[in-house]
């Protein structure tokens, strides 16, 4: 059945390709509200030129009350998905981030919870971040949710993860999501609120709500001027602009990188299964790989002739290691990812390589951002 539905962030990277599955495959009736982040989408106040021309675009702000709750009288779903994205970034840009990702969704729930509306179900974009470090087992003491590495194992680059009784080297085991929260930025913090918030007021008043936590999302689309987000955009654009991708560490650590198009299954899968009611989903690939490798795979679609250089530099808050565990939406939703990295990583290349014009590199601005800030050591 057709459905309203409303997309919050809906012109960025994620939003904008659910739009167009949920219009292409599902003919359901879409409105965008997007405030058009300047860091996002430069200085332009249009929408991207991707964007599905059979949406309604609103530009506005998910902390506008009136629009807000204009906007929830009339749509019967809605994905929550507008955010300040960047990790780092996070760390001093408190107000802008605790502003648009507590108190952008504490806006969207007090209308919920006290004005006329038409929403029946409330899906929230959450992420991977909330882990902090994944779970982890070690070979004496068994499974183990570790801290964040301490300052001076970092300094004397000792990389792996410890066991804090016994010493030995921790092995990564597949994050579920019964993974206590551990968020180690301030985005992460944000999100843990959005996600506690949310299914309590949407318990309290009967509102449909499930929670789905991203892992490292990749694909065409990925904003290239925002130096803050996605390593699969920095190394791309800078491979581009014939710059070696830079490698934080020795590269070995590892995490999940998921095709944009697997997201949009889980996202419209959460929407149609009635026993996502409720619930906390990990979307991700399920499959572990190494930042080394996403760089090596990378250099060698895009700039063969460069090699990435390891740093050994580390920025403070990092983890070692966070791979989904997905067999919960597997069994649930009926999930199933369908791209490998080698294969999905194609689409991200093709695109950035369609821009008219290359991409500006910015990471390096980025980098010395995050570098004045004391936050890479
Ligand atoms: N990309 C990833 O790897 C990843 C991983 C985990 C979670 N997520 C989550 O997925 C969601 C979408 O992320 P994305 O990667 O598409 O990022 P994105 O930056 O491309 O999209 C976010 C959109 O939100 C808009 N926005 C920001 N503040 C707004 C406001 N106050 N009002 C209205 N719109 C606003 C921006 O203009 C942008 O278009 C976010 O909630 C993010 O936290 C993303
Ligand atoms: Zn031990």
């Amino acid at each position: 059945m057709q459905k309203k539905i409303l997309i919050t962030g809906g012109a960025g990277f994620i939003g904008s390709h659910l739009v167009d599955e949920l219009i292409t495959l599902k003919n359901h009736e879409i409105t965008v509200l997007d405030s058009l982040e300047e860091q996002v989408h430069g200085k332009t106040k249009k929408p991207p030129t991707f964007l599905n021309d059979e949406c309604n675009f609103i530009c506005g702000s998910i902390l506008d009350y009136s629009l807000m709750k204009e906007l929830l009288k009339n749509h019967e779903i809605v994905y929550h998905l507008a955010a300040m994205v960047g990790v780092g970034q996070s760390m001093y840009e408190i107000k802008k981030y605790t502003d648009t990702n507590i108190q952008g969704t504490a806006n969207l729930l007090n209308i919920l919870a006290n004005e006329d509306h038409s929403v029946e179900k409330l899906i929230i974009a959450s992420s991977n971040t909330i882990y902090g470090e994944g779970k982890s087992s070690c070979p004496n003491c068994g499974i183990i949710y570790p801290k964040l590495r301490n300052e001076t194992q970092l300094l004397q680059k000792q990389w792996d993860l410890t066991c804090p009784t016994c010493g030995s080297v921790l092995k990564p085991e597949f994050t579920d999501e019964s993974t206590p929260f551990n968020p180690s930025s301030v985005y992460a913090l944000s999100k843990q609120v959005q996600e506690q918030m949310s299914l309590l007021i949407g318990k309290t008043y009967g509102i449909n709500t499930t929670i789905l936590r991203f892992f490292l999302v990749y694909g065409s689309r990925q904003s290239l001027s925002n130096p803050y987000t996605g390593v699969c955009a920095i190394f791309a654009s800078r491979l581009l602009n014939n710059k070696p991708p830079i490698v934080f560490e020795d590269g070995l650590q590892t995490r999940d990188f998921v095709h944009v198009k697997d997201i949009c299954q889980g996202l419209i899968l959460a929407m149609e299964k009635e026993p996502a009611r409720g619930q906390i989903f990990n979307l991700g690939s399920g499959i572990s790989i190494t930042i080394k490798k996403v760089a090596e795979i990378m250099t060698k679609k895009i700039n063969p002739k460069l090699s990435p250089i390891y740093n050994q530099n580390y920025r403070i808050g990092d983890i070692r290691h966070c791979v989904a565990d997905i067999s919960k939406a597997k069994k649930v939703l009926g999930y199933k990812p369908l791209y490998s990295f080698e294969k999905g990583v194609n689409d991200l290349i093709e695109w950035v390589q369609d821009q008219a014009s290359p991409p500006k590199d910015v990471s390096n601005t980025a980098l010395k951002e995050l570098s004045n800030k004391g936050l890479i050591r």
